[in-house]
């Protein structure tokens, strides 16, 4: 059954405040009222994304023999992003409101546009809205979009008011002084994108690596954007990580790697446990200043398909461009057709902050079933009860088992510990004796840990533990001999693998 967008919403709202208050994300220094599209990880939430990102590194670097990696500096020398296009080309079309001198990104205004109107059940006028702005954005025609928002009545949050300035581009690069003194000369630049580090180290990896193309080079990393709207919890924030890999490929084989790679990363958000529904191609139809075929991978969060990977076939464009202002030749020699040239580039690139937001939406799970509560006088009556639990699959869950003593004494929690010793060299293991054991399930399911193991006082004498799913709360009986390759079967990345 698919949900009413306010629904989505309020699901939305609710997977926000259970990310905080299970310790996964927090606002940036909230202390002082935070610091818009700023988030910090909590406890877990720095778990979860320490393994999508060491997941995203297996499957590109550890199981791809022609690709390696790489960790650039954040800080690059300011000729990269003259030569990248970024100080020339990379912003954003924004207008000012003249009443609150609030600015906004126009596109954003627009969406948010559609979002009333398709909350409002007319969604072929929201449909018609975004592909008229696509064509304008797409044309440059600020001043037909103008008139777009001026139609639409699109008024400031702030103020009120539709008393915009004209529509003007606005760079989205934050930039820093280098050295003690600020002038120009000094200016650096937070890197926007991770890509850039791969390009400039091109020629020394393809040497100290001995690779030969085709080969890619994978990089994760923090980006940093100006961004001028802060929207959708940690979906657009100013500083974010990006997982990058750029393929080098012969001139002309693009096309074919551009196909290869796009079917090879949507199936990796499969495996990750995205249904193909709620997953879907989208062509851009405004190429960035670098490409020339780009598509993105969209995520069906519960605000809409928006996107969590590019792929971008990015010709020569940057290395083309590094040689240029560099005077340092980008050129590779193809012993196989015996010639010197400038690689063409395939880029895949996907959001460590996306994927972590879609992960927790897609396995942010309400189940309700009725029970049956006898009171002392012997009726009967029916009680709603839900469970709020997290789906992860296994292999990316902060915690992999919880350990709980039956009772605090007569030797269990020693057994309990001897057990933890057992697995906590190869898995994240929490040892907890607080509460009651269904307290303790209730907090495990909200972090979304796969499996419980309680000891009990059998378990002194049979060396056996009851062991249960977060997902089926089935519990069964096993030797705690079995627990290692048990769990270890059930977390490991190989079961993700298994479905590529
Ligand atoms: N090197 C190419 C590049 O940076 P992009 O489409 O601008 O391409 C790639 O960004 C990915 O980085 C996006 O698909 C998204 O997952 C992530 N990303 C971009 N801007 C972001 C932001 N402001 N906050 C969080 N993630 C962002």
């Amino acid at each position: 059954m698919s949900l009413t967008p306010s629904e989505d919403r309020n699901v939305f709202l609710k997977i926000i405040s259970h990310a905080k208050e299970y310790g996964f994300v927090f606002p940036s220094s909230e202390i002082y009222d935070g610091l818009a599209a700023v988030y910090d990880y909590g406890e877990y939430g720095v778990e979860l994304k320490n393994n999508i990102k060491q997941l995203w590194w297996k499957t590109m670097v550890h199981l791809n023999e022609n690709i390696v990696g790489l960790d650039a500096a954040i800080f690059m020398h300011p000729l990269t992003w003259k030569a990248s296009g970024h100080i020339d080309g990379f912003s954003d079309p924004m207008i000012d409101n003249k009443d609150s001198k609030k600015r906004y990104r126009v596109d954003h205004l627009l969406e948010a546009k559609a979002d009333e109107l398709i909350e409002a059940g007319k969604n072929t006028d929201a449909e018609i809205l975004l592909q008229t702005m696509n064509q304008l954005l797409a044309k440059e025609d600020f001043v037909t979009l103008k008139t777009l928002l001026e139609t639409e009545k699109i008024v400031c949050q702030v103020s009120k008011t539709a008393n915009w300035t004209e529509i003007r581009q606005f760079n989205l690069m934050f930039s820093t002084e280098v050295g003690a003194v600020a002038e120009e000369a000094n200016k650096i630049y937070l890197r926007p994108e991770t890509a850039q580090g791969i390009f400039v180290n091109f020629l020394n990896v393809q040497k100290s690596g001995r690779m030969k193309i085709p080969f890619g080079i994978a990089q994760i990393g923090k980006a940093f954007r100006n961004e001028i709207v802060a929207r959708q919890f940690i979906f657009r924030m100013r500083e974010f990580e990006q997982m990058e890999m750029q393929f080098f490929v012969r001139p002309g084989t693009e096309m074919e790697w551009y196909n290869k790679w796009k079917e090879t990363r949507i199936k990796w958000h499969k495996a990750l446990g995205f249904p193909s529904n709620k997953l879907k191609f989208h062509d851009h139809e405004k190429l960035a200043h670098y490409a020339n075929a780009a598509v993105d991978i969209e995520y069906e969060f519960p605000f809409g398909f928006k996107e969590i990977e590019g792929i971008h076939s990015r010709t020569d464009f940057d290395l083309k461009n590094h040689q240029a202002l560099s005077g340092k030749k980008q050129q590779y020699f193809d012993p196989e057709i015996n010639q010197n040239y400038i690689p063409y580039v395939v880029e895949t690139s996907v959001g460590a902050d996306r994927t972590f937001l879609a992960v927790m939406c897609n396995s942010y799970q309400e189940e309700t079933t009725q029970q049956v509560i006898k009171a002392e006088d012997g009726t009967e009556k029916s009680e709603t009860k839900t469970r709020i639990f997290l789906k992860l699959h296994p292999c990316l869950a902060p915690i992999k088992v919880a350990i709980f003593p039956l009772v605090k004494k007569d030797g269990l929690p020693e057994k309990a510990k001897e057990i933890m010793e057992l697995l906590k060299y190869d898995f994240n293991v929490i040892y907890e004796e607080r509460d009651s054991v269904g307290k303790r399930y209730t907090r495990q399911d909200l972090i979304g840990t796969p499996f419980c193991v309680t000891v009990d006082y059998e378990t002194l004498t049979d060396q056996a533990v009851t062991i249960r799913d977060r997902d089926t709360t089935e519990q069964k009986r096993v030797p705690i001999s079995s627990l290692y390759s048990l769990i270890s079967d059930a977390v490991s990345f190989k079961r993700i693998f298994e479905q590529l």
